[in-house]
């Protein structure tokens, strides 16, 4: 069994929820630190959220509060619509902010720094499994560039290359934890570490439907009933624009590749964010393959885009995990 070192990256949010809960399920994937940002809510939400949710699931997991704001571009509002109110999904949660009242642990380092210190005490061994906008990766890299050699791998959820004409889900170019901070995502990809991301290309294409979630619910214990109540506001709002009845499965589906990439198929080659424009946070990949000379992509690292996956595995994967550990 191989085990896997991670630090989750993340701006809870309803499906990073799931997904927090699909890693401390899983028996490979040793969580070294969960690192909040802004995003789907605001950095006190979402920091709030991730406490909250260690409390629950992973105790003895630190939480470092990351970026409130992008590197340049404004802070984007909340989405009550598609997280709730409070970001995962309007669930009850305890009163304040106080950790000790979440049973959790907040570290007194900023993300970054965690980031940082974490990744040179395991040389190697740390995968980055970020989630939101990669603003707190960005500032790690900033603070200390060699941490990009350290690390073992970055698997992020983000981006939309367009594959089965995949465009974005915030703008028509534009997937949302790139958009929400397309320099920091520039910089990330630019990195000389490995990276992978899960984009909107397979994520959008790996439903659970109604009927997964209800299954869910009545075989997985006090885990389904929680994947069932956190995701109810989330399943509304795909119901409503976009007539699924179901959900899609993105932050989740960055863990899968981590514990099985062989579910993935996967194109290489150097990727750029725009970083302003209409397009701005649109991602767009030279593929390896493309022989004509591409100079803003060439003095690039190639990194890998999943542009196909063995869908009905991935959510066997999740249900099983839950299961196996109820
Ligand atoms: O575009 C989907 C991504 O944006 C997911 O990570 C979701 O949680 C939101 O952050
Ligand atoms: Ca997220």
């Amino acid at each position: 069994m191989s085990m896997h070192k991670v630090i989750y990256d993340t701006d809870p949010g309803v499906d990073d929820a799931m997904a927090l809960l699909f890693q401390v399920r899983h028996p490979e994937i040793e969580l070294l630190g969960i690192t909040s940002v802004f995003g789907n809510a605001t950095i006190e939400d979402t920091t709030r959220n991730a406490l909250f949710l260690a409390g629950r699931f992973a105790p003895h997991v630190p939480i470092a509060r990351g970026a409130a704001t992008p590197l340049v571009r404004e802070a984007p509002g909340p989405l009550p619509f598609i997280h709730g109110n409070n970001g995962v999904g309007d669930i009850e949660l305890p009163a304040g902010t106080d950790p000790a009242a979440f049973g959790a642990t907040l570290d007194p380092r900023p993300a970054h720094r965690f980031i940082i210190d974490t990744v040179r005490a395991n040389p190697g061994e740390v995968t980055l499994l970020a989630v939101g906008p990669m603003t707190n990766l960005a500032l790690a890299l900033a603070e200390d560039p060699e941490i990009a050699k350290l690390v073992k791998q970055v698997v992020i959820m983000g981006g939309a290359f367009g594959i089965h004409g995949t465009l974005g889900n915030v703008s028509p170019a534009a997937e949302a934890n790139i958009f929400n901070d397309p320099h920091a995502a520039d910089l990330v990809f630019g990195a000389t570490w490995p990276l992978t991301a899960v984009g909107l290309d397979v994520t959008q294409l790996t439903i659970m439907s109604a009927g997964y979630l209800k299954a869910l619910r009545d075989e997985a214990g006090a885990d389904g009933q929680f994947v069932w109540e956190v995701s109810r506001v989330y399943h509304d709002f795909h119901l409503s624009s976009e007539g699924l009845d179901g959900i899609y499965v993105h932050d989740s589906s960055a863990v899968a590749f981590l514990v099985r990439p062989d579910l993935y198929t996967v194109r290489g080659g150097p990727v750029r964010v725009l970083t302003e424009g209409i397009a701005i946070g649109q991602t767009i990949q030279k593929p390896s393959t493309m022989p004509v000379p591409a100079p803003e992509w060439d003095t690039r690292p190639s990194q890998s885009v999943c542009i196909a996956a063995d869908y009905a595995g991935v959510l066997d994967l999740y249900r099983a995990t839950l299961l196996a550990a109820g």
